[in-house]
């Protein structure tokens, strides 16, 4: 092990074998977290539910149906253009990059960059960042299908894990944020998020980010509200996840799924409608939440982005732009970026 990771004693080493490891910080205190961030975020007079939220065991299983579904378009068209952008990689990438990865990757579109990284590389190296412990999952899965690949799993928040990778080692990291998942941030948090990656990098590094586009106001509202309800239920099963680990007694037959594009703010804008006038009590969070009919708690923004913003705001964080790939209606964007 590299003589910087061992000062670093907040994270546990676990070896899983010669090909396979994890790091995951000492005492993490996420139920206590959870509480917290409930207590305020609904105790306020504007209510609403972090998105990050979303994703326990059943909300990551709907939130992979909902990139099924037809409306939804991102994951397929952001597919594509991977596929396309694989045989003009090797342009770019001269050295023996690491594919490091925000999010954890068992997905097709992980797989499409390991196919290129794997057949130009002696050995290839996988650093997913994920806070949840699925990664362990997938990395075997991945392990038995790329012989030449090692993993090191960093579960942990992005940033944490940003700050890990910073002082890891000298090689050069190619860092992926795709699905658009940067348009789940607000833009000051997305702005200080983009500043945490770029003080990560490296000269040399590579960054690639998956973004969606401005599009039609039908078609973005559609796929935030597709005609099979998968998008309803991963949206009201946040407060499932309350009821469970906060102790809590949402009746989710009084909510309704209300999803909006915001056309002046470029965004989906997603909450959960109250039905009636009612009250519920979240024990953990120790508050007692009063809601009227029609009251909204938000709970997720999904921003939209045209491509020359894309590039002002690359710019502006200190970026150089390598290339932007898109789709042939341009509803989906992959832009990749250096730090020089
Ligand atoms: C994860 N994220 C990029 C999705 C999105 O499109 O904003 C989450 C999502 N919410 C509803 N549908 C999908």
């Amino acid at each position: 092990m590299n003589n910087s990771f061992q000062k670093n004693k907040e994270y546990k080493k676990f070896v899983v074998d010669s090909r396979l490891q994890y790091f995951k910080p000492h005492a993490t205190k996420i139920e206590k977290t959870f509480s917290e961030e409930i207590s305020s975020s609904l105790g306020t007079g504007s209510k609403s539910i972090h998105p990050k939220f979303f994703y326990d065991k059943k909300g990551s299983d709907l939130f992979e149906k909902i990139c099924a579904v037809p409306e939804y378009y991102p994951t397929r068209t952001e597919i594509s253009i991977l596929k396309r952008l694989q045989s003009e990689l090797d342009s770019f990438l001269d050295v023996d990059f690491r594919l490091v990865e925000l999010g954890s990757g068992s997905s097709t579109k992980t797989r499409l960059i390991l196919d290129f990284l794997t057949s130009s590389q002696k050995t290839t190296e996988y650093f997913p960042i994920d806070i949840s412990e699925i990664l362990t999952e997938s990395s075997e899965e991945l392990l038995n299908d790329y012989k030449n690949l090692s993993i090191t799993g960093i579960i942990d928040t992005y940033e944490g894990g940003l700050e890990f990778l910073k002082t890891y080692d000298d090689k050069n990291n190619l860092i992926i944020f795709l699905g658009s998942s940067f348009g789940n941030f607000s833009p000051i948090d997305g702005y200080k998020f983009l500043e945490k990656i770029y003080a990560t990098m490296k000269p040399g590094d590579l960054f690639l980010i998956g973004l969606d586009l401005v599009k039609d106001k039908v078609i973005l509202e559609s796929a935030y509200d597709d005609s099979e309800g998968v998008t309803a239920k991963f949206n009201l099963n946040v407060l499932s996840r309350i009821n469970d680990e906060l102790d809590a007694d949402f009746n989710l037959n009084n909510f309704s799924h209300h999803s909006i594009y915001n056309e002046k703010d470029q965004r989906i804008e997603m909450y959960l409608k109250s039905l009636v006038d009612q009250s519920i009590i979240i024990s953990k969070s120790d508050l007692e939440l009063k809601l009227q009919k029609d009251e909204l708690i938000h709970t997720e923004y999904s921003h939209k982005y045209r491509l020359s913003q894309i590039h002002d705001l690359l710019d502006d964080v200190g970026f150089e732009l390598k290339h932007t790939w898109f789709d042939e209606k341009k509803y989906f964007s992959l832009t990749l970026v250096s730090k020089n």
